[in-house]
């Protein structure tokens, strides 16, 4: 039964119960919407606004209720309209008229507003927890390849030397920013609306304060429309997630073209792999390419959100029960990724031999070589030109930089001597790279070493 009968003669047609109803999705938050009923309840009792033996028989039996729901003891009724209808109707099915009290001075406004908040609020949690483990195994890996030297790119042409531990960590310099974002999306979420009623608050002596207090909440919301009809914190949290998918679709893309016999910089564990139903060679990152693929469902999810919410005057509205498939979609997106992720990466084998063979080739030394004649006192743009000329040779010769005779150097520039050879040397190219967030082996152990301090002060 609905809690609105009374106006009512006829009871919903049933394809429009079904359209109206939310229970199939936010049945999720039972145990959110339980804890946020025991706080109001508790609350009502001490301000007196209901007797302080009702609170707690309500509380007590609320409690029982979500360990039932918890065990799997009570099962969830999908014919109700939402949870907070289930929830209601069990505790006056338990406790008779005590039971219809809990709802004073609440509407399900406020409540699914608070439900949500909570709720968010434990899964971004878990997706801290996720992304800092993921972060973890990409600080892990490049502890093992801080010296291997690749070829960094730029168009997707090899551009200039760097190492793998460099690349790497550069995913987790983005998944780090990801954390900090997620961690202020919490702060704005951890705000109570409760109080807020059903648009224009309550005349009842609340004391909203101490609810939130009861919730872990840092504070309550300024205003009541607001309180009922905001989704920031729903929106924010899908931006997040939306740039999470962004870093790990980039990353995936990567492991899958090192993958590809072009590159073979890495090759996937067989637990991580897929074969073709056709071709006996194939190993297949379908993994990566799921990851990929599914950045597509969470940018969908946040314009389902922002459109959802663009129009709609205030206060509350239908379209707003919208907000939850979209973030539990997006959040159980992510999750699945960030987790399926970890594992793949970590036991990913690096070839560094064919990374480095890469790195040879290419002519990703030019630069270097264009700055051996600036530091012999040549300006960069003619050091640039006089190296240019030099490439061309040696794409005529089939040489490269390294097998270059001195003398065809000398017949370019002068300046050139010998010691041009050391200092186009692929390894010195990359230990010279030393400037703070530089490539060299050394800066990348340093880089490691405060990223994995930023990891423990999280904590
Ligand atoms: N299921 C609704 C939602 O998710 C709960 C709030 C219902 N409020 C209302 N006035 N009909 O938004």
């Amino acid at each position: 039964m609905p809690l609105w009968t009374g106006r009512f003669k006829k009871t919903l047609d049933k394809k429009t119960n079904d359209f109206n109803s939310s229970i199939p999705f936010d049945c999720r938050m039972a145990e959110q919407d339980i804890r946020g009923s025991v706080a109001h309840a508790t609350m009502l009792g001490k301000q007196g606004i209901i007797d302080k033996g009702e609170s707690e028989k309500i509380v007590a039996s609320l409690k029982e209720i979500a360990a039932e729901i918890e065990s799997g003891e009570l099962p969830i009724d999908m014919t109700a309209e939402d949870i907070h209808t289930f929830v209601e109707g069990e505790l006056t099915r338990r406790i008779g008229d005590s039971g219809k009290r809990l709802h004073t001075a609440r509407s399900r406004n406020d409540q699914v507003a608070l439900d949500l908040r909570l709720y968010l609020l434990d899964e971004s949690e878990k997706l801290e927890k996720s992304i800092t483990d993921l972060v973890r195994v990409i600080v892990n890996k490049a502890k093992e390849n801080y010296d291997a030297v690749m070829p960094g790119y730029t168009h997707l042409q090899r551009a200039q030397p760097i190492t793998f531990g460099h690349h790497l960590m550069a995913y987790a310099s983005m998944l780090m920013r990801d954390l900090d974002r997620l961690s202020d999306c919490k702060k704005r979420m951890a705000v109570s609306p409760l109080g807020s009623g059903a648009l224009a608050g309550t005349t009842y002596p609340l004391d909203r304060e101490y609810v939130a207090g009861l919730l872990g909440l840092s504070g309550v919301s300024d205003n009541s429309l607001d309180g009922v009809s905001d989704r920031d914190y729903v929106l924010e949290l899908l931006s997040t997630l939306s740039i999470v998918m962004v870093h790990l679709s980039r990353f995936a893309e990567e492991i899958i073209m090192w993958c590809s016999w072009e590159f073979k910089f890495i090759e996937l564990d067989d637990a991580f792999s897929t074969g073709s139903s056709i071709m006996p060679q194939k190993k297949n990152p379908d993994i990566a390419e799921l990851v990929r693929g599914k950045s597509g469902r969470v940018f969908g999810d946040l314009m389902t959100l922002l459109t959802a919410m663009k129009g709609i005057p205030l206060a509350y509205n239908k379209d707003m029960q919208e907000d939850k498939e979209a973030v539990f979609d997006a959040v159980d997106t992510v999750l699945m990724c960030v987790d399926t992720f970890a594992p793949m990466l970590e036991t990913a084998r690096v070839l560094k031999e064919n990374m480095r063979n890469a790195a040879a080739k290419g002519f990703i030394n030019a630069t270097d070589c264009a700055d051996y004649l600036v530091y012999k006192g040549l300006p960069f743009r003619d050091a640039y030109k006089a190296t240019g000329e030099l490439v061309a040779l040696c794409i005529d010769k089939g040489l490269t930089l390294e097998t270059l005779p001195i003398a065809e150097y000398k017949k370019v520039c002068d300046i050139f001597d010998t010691d041009v050879y050391e200092a186009i040397d692929l390894d010195n190219c990359v230990k010279k790279r030393t400037v703070k967030g530089g490539p060299s082996p050394e800066c990348v152990l340093r880089e490691i070493e405060a990223m994995e301090k930023k990891l423990d002060e999280r904590k």
